[in-house]
């Protein structure tokens, strides 16, 4: 199956569907590969990655297909250097920065032919990538899981904002809140090329996450996840132990200090890999009360163009 947008013809890709780069779920080659091989775009999250692991994921997945991939590539990371080094050196078809300016990377992707994506999240920001010269946006709205924008501006918001200040000049993916066909249908209705589901592939036994982590996804409604850390990389998660000891220190107006502690105390790795459903951070999208069952990633790709087809079908005229 094919459908073409001015994503697809960018990246090279058979569906307008990216997965989008998560720490520790896709720090791995599994997830990445299964969504690349079933046409639409995988993302090896390069956040919390080692450069040995990074190197050998990126091998893993070449080994498993033709098809392009990318990776996401947080520039505030340690040592981020030295993973640009190291990307460069793979070249990596699809780079996906998020987290700081395109000088930073720009001229030595483009000098070998990596398509690159930049991270935003208001139009401003947008404006100014794509005059640095970036070959697509990714734009994150309120709902996402993750690191949503400080303004919580929604994606239905900033998507139409960001493509009608475009006008055009380059390819916008929406993220933040897409979790099926129906979603994808109203992405693409907004003028994007595509959609980015993070949460989404959260309930997939690819991602690299412990099973706790994923019931959690699977059984939180749409209400249930909470905005904690503001001033301080704020994320969206869902709701536990940890985000009321957050809003009750927020709502309290304590100290910076001791919100900084207690944001700090806890982390998405303790989730993540231990399965600390209590004092991780579970970082998930609003969209974690749309996804209700747990597939194999490709079968996820498939369902939702399969959905998208009927959703636009039956719109009326
Ligand atoms: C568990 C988790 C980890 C994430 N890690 C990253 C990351 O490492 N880099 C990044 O740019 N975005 C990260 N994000 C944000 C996603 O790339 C994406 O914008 C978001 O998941 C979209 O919202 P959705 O979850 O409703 O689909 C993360 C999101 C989640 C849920």
């Amino acid at each position: 199956m094919k459908i073409e947008t001015s994503v697809t013809r960018l990246l090279g890709i058979d569906l307008p569907i990216l997965q989008a780069g998560m720490s520790w779920a896709s720090s791995n080659a599994a997830l990445p590969l299964a969504v690349s091989r079933a046409g639409g775009l995988g993302v090896i999250a390069a956040g919390p990655m080692y450069p040995e692991a990074l190197a050998r994921a990126i091998d893993d997945l070449r080994a498993g297909t033709d098809r392009p991939f990318a990776v996401n590539m947080p520039l505030y990371r340690k040592g981020a250097d030295e993973i640009l080094d190291l990307l460069e050196a793979k070249r990596v078809p699809v780079l996906i920065a998020s987290q700081g300016g395109p000088d930073r990377y720009l001229t030595r992707f483009k000098a070998i032919g990596t398509t690159c994506l930049h991270v935003v999240a208001g139009e401003a920001h947008a404006l100014k990538a794509a005059d640095k010269g970036v070959d697509g946006l990714i734009v994150v709205g309120g709902e996402a899981g993750g690191h949503p924008p400080e303004q919580l501006v929604s994606t239905l918001v900033l998507t139409r904002a960001v493509v009608r200040a475009l006008r055009g000049r380059l390819p916008v993916i929406a993220s933040g809140g897409f979790a099926d066909g129906a979603g994808l249908a109203a992405a693409l209705a907004l003028g994007a090329g595509a959609a980015n589901f993070g949460t989404r592939f959260m309930a997939t036994p690819e991602a690299g996450i412990a099973d706790s982590y994923k019931q959690a996804v699977l059984a939180a409604g749409i209400a249930d996840t909470r905005t904690v850390g503001r001033g301080m990389g704020m994320i969206r998660a869902i709701a536990n132990p940890f985000t009321e000891r957050m809003e009750r220190l927020e709502q309290a107006a304590a100290p910076e200090a001791d919100r900084r502690a207690a944001f700090a105390a806890a982390t998405l790795k303790m989730a993540a890999l231990d399965g600390d459903i209590a004092g991780g951070k579970l970082e998930a999208g609003q969209s974690a009360g749309l996804v209700d069952h747990l597939l194999p990633a490709a079968e996820i790709v498939r369902e939702i163009a399969r959905d998208y087809l009927a959703v636009v079908n039956g719109l009326p005229r």
